[in-house]
């Protein structure tokens, strides 16, 4: 199975200055809930937002897609130039298209869920954008709403 994990704002920004550009400690929760033992599949610029002391992300495999063959990641990290070739060499497990926007862009396309934090906030600037959630393919079937932000859950029609 495909599960998208995302934060987005209310003009579906995802990133700014290559960081998150919000801080919601119950979101770094929920995601790490959500993506515990999984195969999260992320584009370079992700990774390298990700702090130095907090990757690779324990107890999940980190995958980092690059075209870039030079690309040093850690022992245990593992580099693809591109996402079929991830998905390839992990078929039957457990994925999760964990960002940013041309990973979003291209998984969504062949994911099964979506697992949404909407953060109720429009955010200028932004540089990176999550795509938008097309109703008509994609079904609410979870909510839990919190003071500035819900997670959503929806899975494909
Ligand atoms: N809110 C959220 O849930 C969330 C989640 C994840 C990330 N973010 C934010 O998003 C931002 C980073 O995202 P981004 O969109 O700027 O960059 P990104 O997608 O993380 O990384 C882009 C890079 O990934 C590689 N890449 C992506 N798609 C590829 C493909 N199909 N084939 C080969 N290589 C590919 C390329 O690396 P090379 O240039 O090395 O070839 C590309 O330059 C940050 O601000 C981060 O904090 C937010």
């Amino acid at each position: 199975m495909i599960t998208l994990v995302a934060a987005i704002s209310k003009n579906n920004c995802i990133g700014k200055n290559n960081d998150l550009p919000w801080n919601i400690p119950e979101d770094f929760k929920h995601m790490h809930k959500l993506t515990l033992g999984k195969v999260l599949i992320m584009g370079r610029k992700t990774w390298e937002s990700i702090p130095e002391n907090h990757r690779p992300l324990q107890n999940r495999t980190n995958v980092v897609i690059t075209r870039n063959n030079d690309y040093e990641l850690p022992e245990g990290v593992e580099r693809y130039d591109s996402i079929q070739e991830a998905l390839l060499k992990h078929k039957d497990e457990e994925i999760v298209g964990f960002g940013g926007q041309k990973i979003f862009e291209e998984m969504i396309l062949i994911a099964d869920v979506l697992e949404i934090t909407h953060v109720d906030q429009v955010v200028e600037e932004c540089h990176a954008f999550f795509p938008s959630i097309d109703l008509n393919v994609w079904q609410e079937t979870w909510r839990k709403n919190y003071e500035g932000f819900n997670f959503v859950t929806y899975k494909k029609i």
